[in-house]
């Protein structure tokens, strides 16, 4: 059953036609605004159909904000600056939680639907953010490691593209410090921590830091 837009879905099957991982969603974008509390204030951003959630601030990704620790001080990276990556950043409630938090970090929004993008940059615009940069995965630099890594996976996606998505990107974390990922425990949140815990270099560790409202927030640490 489709559940309504209006009720708490975690990654759950969206009532539009679409995908919400689509690259260009073929339904019409009926956008509307939205408030929402994100870093402590009350905002209003910009939602459309055809992307994750759009109807309201995704449970699992109030889990994750409300579990994750406060984002590291800065510390510069070997290019003068911090990078901070929201992957798979639908409409922006992550990364414009992390722009809010360290305007004097580079936040990147990170995602393959198209639409998303566009609804990223807006939102950031309207927040007055002038430090994320909104791009598809392909577009961020190589070089780039990143000092935190926030995400509400695309669990739909399947098991291969997610396994390969997380390998590419959690390697990338700066030496000590941590990502963190929120899944649904039905969704198959134990599973996914015990094949990172035999995918990743050792270098990484995984270990489970909250769980609440069904979901769990997983912690991947780098070595520092
Ligand atoms: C569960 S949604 C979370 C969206 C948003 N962060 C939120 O909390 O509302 C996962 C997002 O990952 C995106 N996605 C799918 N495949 C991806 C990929 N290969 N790389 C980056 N993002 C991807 C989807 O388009 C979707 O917007």
């Amino acid at each position: 059953m489709t559940p309504p837009p209006d009720l708490p879905a975690g990654d759950a099957p969206e009532p539009s036609p679409d995908h919400y991982f689509t690259a260009q969603p073929a339904s019409a974008a009926e956008r509307r605004e939205l408030t929402v509390r994100l870093a402590g204030r009350e905002v209003t951003v910009e939602v459309a159909s055809g992307i994750f959630s759009p109807g309201r601030l995704d449970l699992g990704t109030q889990v994750l904000l409300r579990s994750v620790p406060d984002l590291p001080p800065a510390s510069p990276g070997p290019d003068g600056a911090t990078h901070l990556l929201d992957l798979g950043c639908g409409w922006g409630p992550v990364a414009l939680t992390m722009a809010l938090e360290r305007p004097d970090a580079t936040v990147w929004a990170v995602d393959v639907n198209e639409r998303a993008l566009d609804l990223v940059r807006r939102n950031a615009t309207r927040l007055g953010l002038g430090n994320v940069r909104v791009v598809r995965p392909e577009d961020v630099p190589a070089d780039v490691l990143f000092a935190a890594i926030w995400s509400n996976p695309p669990i739909r996606v399947g098991k291969e593209v997610l396994h390969d998505m997380l390998l590419h990107w959690l390697p990338r974390l700066e030496p000590g410090t941590e990502a963190y990922l929120v899944v649904q425990r039905n969704l198959g949140a134990d599973s996914l921590m015990a094949w990172l815990d035999e995918h990743l270099d050792d270098e990484l560790s995984v270990s489970k830091l909250a769980s609440a409202k069904g979901f769990r927030v997983l912690e991947v640490a780098r070595a520092g």
